[in-house]
């Protein structure tokens, strides 16, 4: 959808644009392109393996990386010595690189060990599974993957982890597939929802995004300048929808999210549940 969100974000020569969650660079270059050599571009990533892959294509002039999160934007602000900002984007969740990395457990079909972080910090996937109550399991399965069968996926977990440590990603793919009902071959893998889950559980996601959304960003826009969100899942989607509500704060711009259009959605199937929201900073 890169199109969309380049013409979402209305780039001029000149601006100051943020791209709060840089990847691989792959908006970063567009956009650094259409602001010119007088514009200034700041790229966050909470991975450092995916800021070393946005520093390979992007250029050095004009150019500012800062490993941690969005939320943090205030304070990378500060560090470049920029007082407010004309565009933020950010594109949420993971990209094609992390999930195709055997070592960080992002992808059920390949057996890495269930760590599940953006950044080295805190427990990773397999210890949260080791020490967390049936109850929270629960939870968070329920709340974080919307997964109607939480609770059988969690009592599962519990009754395993006495005899044979969760230690791999399809260690869990398979436990999962094993309590679950399958209902057929065009349906999502069984374990995609507790996957989610747990990223979501052991990064703090959705509470990045509602923090960004109520005060990091609108503190950094400003007034007139223009934030656009890509959302995968509907929980991110419901926050962003949510915070644009503060009309206060913000003018949305798409009052119905821009999807992916058929032609996108074959050609690169991940698009299929992308959304696009946009909203513009009062004064
Ligand atoms: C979908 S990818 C972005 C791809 C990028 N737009 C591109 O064109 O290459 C999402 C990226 O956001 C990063 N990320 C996730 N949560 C973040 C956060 N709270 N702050 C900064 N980066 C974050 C992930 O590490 C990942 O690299």
């Amino acid at each position: 959808m890169m199109r969309e969100v380049l013409r979402g974000l209305e780039l001029t020569p000149g601006l100051t644009v943020v791209d709060g969650t840089v990847g691989g660079g792959g908006h970063s270059r567009k956009i650094g392109e259409q602001i010119g050599p007088n514009g200034r571009l700041i790229g966050i990533d909470r991975d450092p393996t995916m800021l070393d892959r946005a520093r390979a294509v992007l250029p050095t002039e004009g150019v500012s990386l800062h490993r941690g999160s969005y939320v943090e934007l205030p304070d990378f602000l500060k560090a470049d010595g920029i007082a407010a900002v004309d565009r933020i984007l950010v594109d949420l969740g993971l990209s094609s690189d992390q999930l195709a990395d055997r070592e960080r457990g992002f992808s059920f079909h390949a057996d890495g060990p269930l760590d599940l972080r953006f950044h080295a910090e805190g427990p990773t996937a397999a210890e949260f599974l080791a020490k967390a109550s049936e109850t929270e399991l629960v939870k968070i399965f329920h709340d974080y993957g919307e997964e109607p069968q939480a609770s059988r996926i969690a009592a599962a977990i519990v009754r395993q982890r006495t005899t044979h440590p969760i230690l791999t990603a399809l260690d869990l793919a398979d436990l999962v597939g094993s309590v679950t009902s399958h209902k057929g071959p065009s349906e999502k893998h069984p374990a995609t929802r507790v996957f989610q889950a747990l990223r979501l559980a052991v990064n703090r996601e959705l509470e990045h995004v509602q923090k960004a959304l109520a005060e990091s960003f609108p503190s950094c826009l400003r007034p007139g300048g223009l934030l656009v969100v890509i959302s995968f899942h509907s929980l991110e989607d419901r926050i962003v929808k949510d915070a644009f509500r503060d009309a206060t704060v913000w003018d949305v711009v798409t009052p119905k999210p821009i999807l992916p259009t058929p032609t996108e959605e074959r050609v690169t199937p991940r698009s299929r549940s992308a959304k696009i929201r946009i909203a513009r900073r009062r004064p």
